[in-house]
């Protein structure tokens, strides 16, 4: 099969490299010149690990290859997948459809032969019968269902493990209101006929359903243990027996129950808001949702006063080591991380921040321009009054306890991810502060 890949972010490229390591033709598109300059010279716009050695062997291969030109990549594709950005719009929350309306026209000018147009981005209920309209108004001429059909089709990779995840998924969901189209989409995902992946085939508007409604439900089951972790800290309980505990229920399952700073990253965040905004705006509110939205922001603006009260009161005049800025390990996406939060606060306190990401430093000095970037974890810790573990990277999981005590000026760890065992860490002699362990 042949597809076209609109937008090579961190789902576009990823979804391209996996799907012409299937086998299919890929031609992937963007209109971020440096970004397809990069990739035309063998070079990955984004971290994702294992991602240059899959985009290298397919292109090598002649099955993927890079463009600035739709017009270009369109003739023959029997797919044309749209996985643009959909941030969350200025001011209500509500998702910014603009960039996948403007592909859906791109698209529209090049239709020839019967292809179908796919929304891989996270789009809200009723953008596949937009883009449809979209292109019929173009282009009077076409026959939904004959010329082109429009179909759903979301993705649930997670970053850092995006590869495997698309190449293993727990199942994937195809929005279709046509059979011709189930057929294109059910060819382009027959490779993972052999792992039995299930396929779900829904309506369009069901399939845009479901993305938010797993999404929302993650960010809520991580919202829960957080809270869970709130009370472990007043009453002395340990908020990681308890997620056991609860987790060995199968109907609960032990995924997304770590407690930490509060979730971030470009998906949550803005598809819990855009989710809350689609049920006000279809008279059916999910206060749920809501209060998962309210919490999650409250959550992370209050670790800078966590981070405080470890380090005696005042950060005024002190020197905090971060470690860790990007939103979770193994990627470089800085978007929505707690640490934008963080970072800043503790800043407006009077501290003075020091950081280290092993990744994402380059992303993090366009937001984060005033701290000190540090090459190494030990580089950050020197003469820091207290430190404090934002993103559980794997170089910080072993730190060498006795070099960061005597490196720091006082002792202070603030483990928001719970990597440390605290009586080791209080026989290490450090004053230690995690989440929902007393
Ligand atoms: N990042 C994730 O982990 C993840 C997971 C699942 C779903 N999603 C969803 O997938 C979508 C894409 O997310 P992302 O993180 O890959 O975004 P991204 O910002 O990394 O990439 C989007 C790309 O689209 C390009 N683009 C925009 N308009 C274009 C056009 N008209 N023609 C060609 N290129 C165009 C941009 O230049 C950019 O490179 C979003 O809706 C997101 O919610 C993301």
């Amino acid at each position: 099969m042949r597809i076209v890949m609109i937008g090579t972010g961190y789902v576009g490229l990823v979804s391209g490299a996996c799907f012409s390591d299937f086998g299919h033709e890929v031609v992937c598109v963007d209109k971020d010149a440096g970004k397809i300059d990069r990739l035309l010279k063998g070079e990955m716009p984004i971290y994702e690990p294992g991602l240059d050695t899959l985009v290298a062997r397919n292109v090598e291969a002649g099955r993927l290859s890079f463009t600035l030109s739709l017009e270009e990549a369109m003739p023959g594709a029997d797919a044309v997948f749209i996985a643009v950005g959909t941030p969350s719009r200025r001011g209500d929350g509500h998702a910014d459809l603009s960039y996948v309306y403007a592909a859906a026209e791109e698209v529209a000018k090049l239709i020839g032969d019967y292809v179908v147009v796919v929304t891989k981005s996270t789009v809200p209920v009723g953008t596949g019968a937009e883009v449809e309209k979209i292109i019929r108004e173009a282009r009077p001429d076409l026959v939904p269902g004959d010329n082109f059909s429009v179909a759903s089709n979301p993705e649930f990779l997670r970053e850092g493990a995006a590869i495997s995840d698309f190449k293993r998924p727990d199942r994937v969901v195809v929005g279709a209101e046509d059979e011709k189209a189930r057929d294109v989409m059910r060819e382009l995902y027959r490779p993972l006929f052999i792992n039995e992946t299930p396929i779900l085939f829904t309506g369009r508007t069901t399939s845009e359903l479901t993305k938010y409604a797993a999404n929302a439900f993650l960010a809520t089951k991580i919202t829960f243990i957080n809270e869970i972790a709130d009370i472990c800290e007043k009453v002395g309980a340990d908020v990681q027996q308890v997620a056991k505990g609860i987790g060995l229920d199968g109907r609960i399952g032990k995924k997304f129950l770590h407690a930490g700073p509060g979730y971030g990253g470009s998906c949550f965040p803005k598809d819990t808001l855009a989710l809350a905004r689609t049920a006000q705006s279809v008279g059916a509110p999910t206060r749920i949702v809501e209060a998962v939205v309210e919490i999650n922001d409250a959550r992370k603006r209050s670790m800078a006063a966590r981070i405080a009260d470890a380090a005696g009161g005042s950060l005024k005049g002190k020197t905090v080591a971060v470690l860790g800025l990007t939103f979770k390990p193994n990627t470089d996406d800085m978007r929505d991380s707690p640490a934008l939060d963080i970072v800043p606060a503790l800043q407006k306190m009077g501290a003075t921040v020091k950081a280290h990401d092993p990744e994402g430093m380059h992303e993090a000095k366009k937001h984060l321009p005033d701290l000190t970037y540090c090459s190494g974890p030990y580089e950050a810790l020197e003469g820091a009054d207290a430190a404090v573990l934002v993103t559980e990277w794997d170089a910080y999981r072993a730190l060498d306890m006795d070099r960061v005590s005597k490196l720091m000026a006082s002792p202070v760890l603030v483990d928001l991810r719970n990597v440390y065992t605290p009586q080791i860490m209080r026989e290490a002699g450090f004053t230690y502060r995690s989440i929902g362990r007393s």
